[in-house]
């Protein structure tokens, strides 16, 4: 006779037979086998789990990112609140949907649904990840960092922000940098490129963002907006640069301009901020490509990112506007490289200038900061070209009147300042003020 299955799992007797009798709780033995095994083991709390300070990323007015490096396969957390008491706390675990994220080195939060213009207080976690039993998955209790604070960008918020760039991985102007930026405490800090030389490694990415051997704990407290430079596209490690640098939300932007990862606008005040990616040093057709880059439709797609930035009513309505390249837009010398050569490497980025140029002149921008040229220079506006350009130094600290610089912007007596700090020599090497647009 055949045997009904339901009729068949009905026989307990059977079942009580065979070990498979279910329990109280329902469930088969084997099943309540494994439960009590899950909840028996122990996780041991992890010991210094946390492998860097927290570095702060992509601020938007509703959004921050954070990544930080752990010592073993980890999930990551952050708790966010708007006091220092961490009263009312919401607590963040790694993005990713359907799952978060899990990493041996680097975990990445992103902590949304902020209010703009607001101040928060915020601490990292982590938690080690163990399969007690076949695929289930049981963190280890959480391990958390310090408490420190931001402040979310907007058009309510402090018109102030701080530039670095052409760090190089050369700790001794770094630290001076990252001196710098903590006397001025700017709420928002643009790295304008070269952070690197070449990242073979993610390990290289995790010793040059997270764990720099001179100032640790740079972005603690004020979030950088990360703006590549040529440099930052060399090795086969920045190819997956987006594992310890996070990239802009895709809600940020239209669908057409997904792939532009990292270019910015948001008001820091009264002041606009527009992140411009200038690529590499050299045309798409150098050898030292491989044939596999697409810097020159990159740089297209952003001009028509550019163009719809300015129809966005913050942007359009802000006082001022200052864009950040790291490749400078304009060189006053006839004979300097344009980048498109195969010889030697850009001094100005022709393409970017002819396709961006018109747009920041029809929109009034006030202001171009650029990088690159490892020497600060100031070009002012012309009458056919509204903004000026600043240049920021580079990692030089034997003189020749080179030296590395921290920019700053702020708006004092209604106008807009950008002033140079020379961190090799402790001076100021420029300073100009601007009137609104
Ligand atoms: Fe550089
Ligand atoms: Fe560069």
């Amino acid at each position: 006779m055949k045997i009904k299955r339901r009729s068949f799992l009905a026989g307990s007797a059977f079942l009580a037979a065979a070990g498979m009798a279910p329990s109280a709780s329902g469930m088969l033995p084997s099943e309540q086998a494994a439960h009590d095994k899950y909840k028996a083991t122990e996780v041991p709390h992890p010991d210094q789990l946390l492998d860097s300070e927290p570095l702060l990323q992509v601020p938007a007015p509703d959004s921050v990112g954070v990544s930080f490096a752990v010592n073993r396969l980890a999930v990551g957390y952050a708790e966010v609140a708007d006091n220092p008491e961490m009263t009312g706390a919401k607590r963040y675990v790694c993005a990713g949907m359907p799952l978060a994220e899990i990493s041996d080195r680097v975990l990445r939060v992103r902590m949304d649904g902020l209010k703009p213009a607001t101040r928060y207080w915020y601490r990292i976690g982590a938690a080690a990840v163990t399969y007690p039993v076949g695929y289930w998955m049981k963190p280890s209790p959480i391990e958390w960092g310090a408490l420190h604070t931001f402040s979310t960008p907007g058009e309510g918020a402090e018109s102030r922000f701080a530039v670095i760039n052409d760090t190089h991985a050369r700790w001794e102007p770094f630290e001076r940098v990252v001196a710098k930026l903590r006397e001025l405490k700017a709420p928002v800090t643009v790295w304008n490129g070269d952070a690197q030389n070449t990242s073979r490694t993610r390990e290289d990415l995790v010793n040059i963002f997270l764990k720099p051997k001179a100032g640790a704990g740079y972005a603690t407290d004020a979030p950088i907006l990360f703006n590549n430079g040529n440099h930052d596209f060399r090795g086969q490690a920045n190819i997956h640069l987006d594992e310890v640098l996070m990239t802009r939300l895709p809600t940020e932007r239209a669908p057409r301009d997904w792939a532009l990862g990292r270019n910015f606008a948001i008001r820091q005040g009264q002041i606009a901020l527009i992140g411009l990616d200038t690529g590499e040093d050299k045309p798409d057709f150098h050898p030292a490509a491989g044939g596999a880059t697409r810097f020159e439709p990159y740089r297209a797609a952003q001009a028509l990112w550019l163009e719809d930035q300015f129809k966005r009513p913050e942007i359009a309505s802000a006082p001022y506007v200052v864009a950040f390249v790291h490749i400078p837009l304009f060189d006053p010398n006839p004979n300097a490289n344009p980048g498109t050569l195969l010889e030697d490497y850009a001094a100005w980025q022709k393409q970017a200038a002819e396709l961006w140029g018109p747009i920041l002149t029809k929109n009034r921008v006030q202001v171009v900061i650029a990088a690159h040229q490892h020497q600060y220079r100031f070009d002012p506006a012309t009458p056919d070209r509204t903004w000026a350009q600043m240049i920021g130094g580079g990692p030089d600290l034997q003189g020749n009147g080179r030296f590395p610089t921290v920019i700053e912007g702020l708006v004092a007596d209604g106008k807009l300042v950008i002033r140079a700090h020379d961190v090799r020599n402790d001076r100021i090497a420029g300073e100009y003020a601007f009137e609104k647009r």
